[in-house]
């Protein structure tokens, strides 16, 4: 019998979602993207054509509405799921914590409970480093490290999802559960024809380098100077977001061949710290472009700094990041020179 190859990506027109839309591309699926294009554009259905040379497939429901996603699982048989719609901004969610909860709680009980109805048997949840917390005197995290009290609404949605799907596991359910919990993924496609699309003043560091260097803002603000690293700056874990595309894909292999229910948290990352000042001059020395930066106070919430241990990563799916943090940024760079000053 033929594998069934279709897949819904909830959330396939925004910046992780559509690089994993052209991978599932790429090695023979049909992605249904089902997207409301509330934090994306339509434009990137012409940028995944025009790489992968198809036309994606895409349904314009916000996936809140249960009985809009039904629609959806009744026009197609899905193999699984893929979800990646919420919302996303820390600070925004400090803001409008009941928008948050409201559409990243509801998003996945109606995909968890659709996928049950349907028998769309593999689902991979978008989970975040951000469930860590503030992690106690280590740097490096495994997924068997503790997690701490989430510091923003943003961070509690996607701790309050994992408990749902270990609930769901628990109950006995038949579906096959994997939680991605990205670290930094940063850049754009190698072609310049997606990349991310932050609407209005980016929070995110390489989207405010990119758009400084492009004129859009004035100068970027390191946030501190004072934290216990060696340059005073705090260290994140940047890949490329490429490599987190293939991790899906790898994931969803992975699930794909199991023959029983099962669920697994997975730390995505590529194990190295890099500090902000340490970007800064990457992207100096890539771009060939000055930046203009300057010291600032320290972030409420920031921590000094995290990286994942992604040895279970590597030991269940076979992933690893292949990409180097300057693959990333000259990518990055590539796709913020495409858009221009938009
Ligand atoms: P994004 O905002 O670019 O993409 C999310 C997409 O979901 C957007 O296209 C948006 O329009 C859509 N969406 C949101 N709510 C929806 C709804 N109710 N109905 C239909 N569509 C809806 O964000 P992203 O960076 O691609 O993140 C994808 C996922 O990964 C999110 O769950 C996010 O929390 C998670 N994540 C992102 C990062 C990161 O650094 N970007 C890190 C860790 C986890
Ligand atoms: C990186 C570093 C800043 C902007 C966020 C979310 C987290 C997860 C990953 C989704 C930090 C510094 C930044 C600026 C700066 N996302 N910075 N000036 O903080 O690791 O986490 O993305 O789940 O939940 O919070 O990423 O890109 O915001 O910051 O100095 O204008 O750059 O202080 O050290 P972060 P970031």
């Amino acid at each position: 019998m033929k594998k069934n190859r279709n897949i819904l990506v909830t959330g396939g027109a925004g910046y992780i979602g559509s690089h994993t839309v052209v991978e599932l591309i790429n090695k023979g699926f049909n992605p249904v993207i089902v997207d409301d294009f509330r934090n994306s554009d339509p434009k990137v259905l012409d940028g995944i054509k025009s790489i992968t040379g198809k036309e994606a497939l895409l349904r314009v429901v916000d996936v809140t509405n249960k009985k809009q996603l039904k629609a959806v699982f009744e026009e197609f048989s899905f193999s699984g799921i893929i979800h990646f719609a919420a919302y996303k901004a820390v600070n925004e969610s400090v803001d409008k914590p009941l928008a948050y909860y409201r559409n990243n709680i509801d998003g996945l009980l109606n995909c968890l409970e659709l996928a049950e109805e349907f028998n769309g048997l593999n689902f991979v949840f978008s989970s975040s480093c951000t469930v860590y917390g503030e992690p106690k005197d280590i740097k490096v995290v495994t997924e068997l490290t503790e997690t701490q009290e989430a510091s923003s609404p943003y961070g509690a949605t996607k701790q309050m999802c994992e408990r749902i799907i270990s609930d769901v596991h628990k109950s006995g359910s038949p579906i096959r559960l994997l939680n991605l919990r990205y670290f930094n993924p940063v850049g754009a496609h190698p072609s310049a024809e997606i990349g991310e699309l932050p609407i209005g003043k980016p929070n995110n560091l390489i989207p405010f380098i990119n758009q400084t260097a492009a004129g859009i803002l004035n100068e970027l603000i390191v946030f501190g100077n004072d934290y216990s690293t060696e340059d005073g700056t705090c260290i994140r874990d940047y890949f490329h977001v490429v490599d987190l595309a293939e991790a899906h894909i790898k994931g969803y292999e992975w699930l794909n061949n199991l023959d029983g229910p099962k669920l697994e948290t997975i730390n995505v990352g590529t194990g190295n710290g890099s500090s902000v000042l340490e970007i800064i001059h990457i992207f100096e020395k890539i771009s060939n472009e000055s930046l203009k930066w300057k010291f600032g106070p320290r972030r409420e919430g920031d921590i000094e700094q995290i990286y994942a241990d992604t040895s279970k990563a590597q030991e269940l799916i076979s992933w690893s990041a292949e990409r180097t943090i300057e693959d990333a940024i000259t990518d990055a760079w590539n796709w913020q020179k495409k858009l221009g000053n938009e």
